[in-house]
């Protein structure tokens, strides 16, 4: 496998120029295929970024040039191409959620591994320093012992938001609403931060929009494997729509945190020069969010998650998100639908 790496982008929608500005300024990393079932897409990103277009993936898999893959498509419509690039010979990238059904991305992490090819799901918060700083400090022991992790994704969507997707808001192709599509993010941080969840016990709703088929609002009280309560509330139903937030709470201090800045920093015995850190990361509103407008504009992150995958390519070692990583979120989604379908708690396998 040879230098640069090349790339194929498969679904050139919303999320992708993230992708495609990411590739063409990763040095170890080049666009060499651009592919969208809609022709229109493929001539606008090919002009733009070069790159040979498609409008069938298993052409794109065919070019011998093509070493990863970018799968942005709905995200219940990633198994099948991610199978097929694995069988191929080429590492895998997915977009969050990495898809909709622990089976599913079972079936991926399988192909991926039969073939000895990389899967990596994208979640690009975790490559954001502040939250790396929290994880840290949780990890080295700095909050005691862990007794509350709070997840709190309060957004606003508009109806136009679904109407105008022909895959947002059904379960097929999104998996799910508030919690699938948009709180995710927060979850996977919160289980990142405070370790595996191993129940749940969750009521979903439809509130305030109409035409859909998934929730719009939920909220699950948890249970953590350390022993450890918490609770996620997710919605895509309150105007304006507010930044993520996570309230970590242990016996020897309190952190909040809240989109890319630590909001809330009360721990026992911080130093100055553990307080000049905490600062660097400290800003008492969050200052820029997609809370309640989808459009990202800043690349770094994914470039920076991008970039540690062609390391971890290069150097045959696990990317820091891998498939089974991306898994767990999606593993405790269902399990919060599950419990809101049936009324009862739900215990996670804790193979998380
Ligand atoms: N990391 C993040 O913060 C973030 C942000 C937004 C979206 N996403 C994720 O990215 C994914 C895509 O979202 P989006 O907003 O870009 O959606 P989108 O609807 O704007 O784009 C999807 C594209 O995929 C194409 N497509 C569908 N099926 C295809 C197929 N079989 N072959 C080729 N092309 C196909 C469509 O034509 C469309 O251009 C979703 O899973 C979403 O959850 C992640």
């Amino acid at each position: 496998m040879g230098l640069p790496l090349g790339f194929a982008v498969v679904g050139l929608g919303a999320i992708s120029r993230m992708h495609l500005e990411s590739i063409t300024t990763i040095p170890e990393a080049r666009l060499v295929a651009a592919v969208d079932s809609r022709q229109s897409q493929v001539d606008a990103v090919v002009s733009e970024f070069g790159g040979i277009g498609y409008t069938d993936y298993i052409e794109a898999l065919a070019n011998p040039d093509v070493d990863v893959v970018c799968i942005l498509t709905p995200s219940g419509a990633r198994r099948d191409i991610a199978v097929a690039a694995a069988e191929a010979g080429k590492h895998v990238i997915v977009e969050k959620p990495v898809e909709i059904t622990v089976e599913r991305i079972d079936d991926m992490i399988q192909a991926c591994r039969r073939n000895g090819v990389i899967l990596a799901g994208i979640f690009q918060f975790r490559f954001k320093p502040a939250w790396q700083f929290v994880k840290q400090a949780v990890a080295s022991g700095r909050l005691g012992k862990l007794v509350m992790g709070d997840a709190y994704n309060k957004w606003w969507r508009s109806q136009e938001y679904y109407d105008g997707s022909g895959w947002r808001g059904t379960w097929a192709l999104d998996g799910g609403g508030a919690l699938m599509n948009q709180g995710i993010h927060a979850i996977d941080l919160l289980q990142w931060i405070m370790g595996p969840v191993a129940e749940v016990s969750a009521y979903t709703g439809t509130l305030a929009h109409e035409r859909i088929e998934v929730e719009d609002t939920a909220v699950a009280a948890i249970k953590f494997a350390s022993g450890a309560l918490g609770v996620i509330e997710g919605t895509t139903s309150v105007y304006p729509g507010y930044t993520m937030r996570l309230e970590l709470h242990g016996t020897e201090g309190s952190v909040v945190i809240q989109g890319d800045y630590i909001t809330e920093w009360s721990v026992r015995n911080t130093s100055e020069a553990e307080m000049a850190q905490v600062r660097k990361y400290y800003a008492p509103e969050s200052k820029q969010s997609t809370a309640s407008d989808p459009a990202q504009t800043d690349c770094t992150w994914h470039r920076l998650q991008i970039a540690d995958v062609v390391q971890s390519i290069l150097e045959g070692r696990e990317p820091l998100v891998s498939g089974e990583e991306g898994r767990k979120s999606v593993e405790i989604i269902r399990s919060i639908y599950e419990s809101a379908r049936t009324g009862a708690p739900v215990k996670l396998s804790l193979g998380q």
